[in-house]
């Protein structure tokens, strides 16, 4: 039984499509250990309390400076002994400490198809605005394991997504998290658990 701690910031629907999925036994071998949040009042923590998932805030706020922060963060996260950390929604970058001790053990859902509209300030809503600005017919999300670059890491799986003509930022960002982060995250959680995925020499590898 793997231990999973997952990361969030927000609203929580990624958390909450992992919860349903290893409740349906979409997802096996896996025990949600806690989830971490680095923000108060975020509706994650009410999902994480319902399903009974010991949930708690490491917030930036509360520290002095940056690397203080980083430092308690992978203290939190290491103290749920995680075999696997997942980013649902998470929005901060990982501290590179913390990439090097789970190297191979961090996944994030990206809300477009890696290696277009992501990096610094692709997050979120802004996403899908700039995918609407550009006029692209598809995009889609991206799960990826977590290297030490923002959105760089070798990519698990993608799904794409046909853009409406009538599309704004928020329908899109809808259909998007419906058709693709919501399938492929469980998913790649579930190939995790059950070996059939791996991070080596900076590739995902799948092993069955
Ligand atoms: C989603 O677009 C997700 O892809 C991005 O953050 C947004 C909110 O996710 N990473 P959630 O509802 O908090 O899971």
């Amino acid at each position: 039984m793997l231990r999973v701690v997952v990361c969030v910031s927000g609203g929580g629907t990624n958390l909450q499509a992992i919860i349903d999925a290893v409740k349906s036994g979409e997802i096996t071998n896996v025990e949600l250990a806690g989830v971490i949040s680095n923000k108060y009042g975020v509706k994650s923590l009410d999902r994480a309390a319902a399903a009974g998932i010991e949930g708690c805030v490491v917030s930036p706020k509360d520290y002095a400076d940056r690397e203080e922060f980083n430092k308690a963060f992978l203290e939190k996260v290491s103290g749920f002994k995680p075999d696997l950390i997942v980013l649902a929604g998470f929005l901060l970058k990982i501290p590179e400490e913390m990439v090097r001790v789970y190297s191979g053990k961090i996944i994030n859902i990206h809300p477009a198809l890696i290696p277009s509209f992501c990096g610094m300030g692709y997050y979120g809503l802004k996403v899908h605005e700039k995918v609407l600005e550009r006029g692209v017919k598809v995009t889609g999300a991206t799960v990826h394991f977590v290297n030490e670059g923002m959105d760089e890491g070798p990519i698990i799986s993608q799904k794409a997504v046909e853009v409406h003509d009538d599309d704004t930022p928020e329908t899109l960002q809808l259909r998007v998290m419906e058709e693709a982060e919501w399938k492929l995250l469980p998913r790649a959680i579930d190939d995790y658990a059950n070996g059939r995925i791996a991070m080596e020499n900076g590739r995902c590898v799948r092993k069955v």
